[in-house]
């Protein structure tokens, strides 16, 4: 029974990246360990964390890979991507450049690292800190436009994310799982 749950298990390597302090290491820790901090501490090269779900009666162990932000750890992606089978890409709705570089980052996931059938890996794009966001804000993407961004660089979705109040945090790692596994 056990060694065939072992059999069974199923683990699968997702990246989290995006511009310097956009909330990849709080997301990470919502959906992991369902806490959040105020503080931030910049992430230095790469952290890993796991989390067990269950699909289709069996163990999947999902290992995020949470990639420093920073420009000084850029140099080293292309081992931190490898074998890695789908992205988060997190931008924060309250600071236009880390929305601006989004691209980059989408290109760089799509130079360095492919699919068994050499396609690019899906990438879903959070719109973190949309707790902050009120009336007046900066952040103005109707859902149109957001979707329009999506088809043109090739998210297979996107979610307004909240690290503070969890808001689509486990929907949008999930939706990312529940697409790898429905497309293989
Ligand atoms: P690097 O490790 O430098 O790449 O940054 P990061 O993307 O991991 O950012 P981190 O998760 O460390 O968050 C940066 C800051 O933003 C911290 O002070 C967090 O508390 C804050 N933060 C993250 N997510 C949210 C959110 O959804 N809402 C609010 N209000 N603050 C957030
Ligand atoms: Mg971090």
């Amino acid at each position: 029974m056990s060694e065939q749950n072992v059999e069974n298990e199923r683990r699968y390597k997702f990246i989290v990246v995006g511009d310097m302090g956009a909330g990849k290491t709080s997301i990470i820790q919502r959906y992991t360990n369902d806490v959040f901090s105020n503080s931030y501490k910049a992430t230095i090269g790469v952290d890993f964390f796991m989390k067990d779900l269950t699909r289709e009666n069996e163990t999947v162990k999902l290992q995020l890979w949470d990639i420093a932000g920073q420009e000084m750890f850029r140099h080293m992606t292309r081992v931190y991507y490898k074998d890695s089978i789908g992205a988060l890409l997190v931008f924060d709705v309250d600071s236009r450049s880390s929305f601006e570089v989004i691209n980059e980052w989408k290109k760089d996931i799509d130079e360095k690292v492919r699919t068994n059938t050499n396609s690019p890996i899906p990438v879903i794009l959070c719109a973190n800190k949309i707790d902050l966001i009120d009336e007046e804000s900066s952040w103005n993407k109707t859902k149109k436009e957001m979707d329009t961004i999506c088809e043109e660089q090739g998210y297979i979705g996107w979610f307004e994310t909240s690290a503070k109040t969890g808001q689509n945090v486990s929907e949008s790692v999930e939706f990312l799982l529940d697409y790898i596994l429905k497309n293989n």
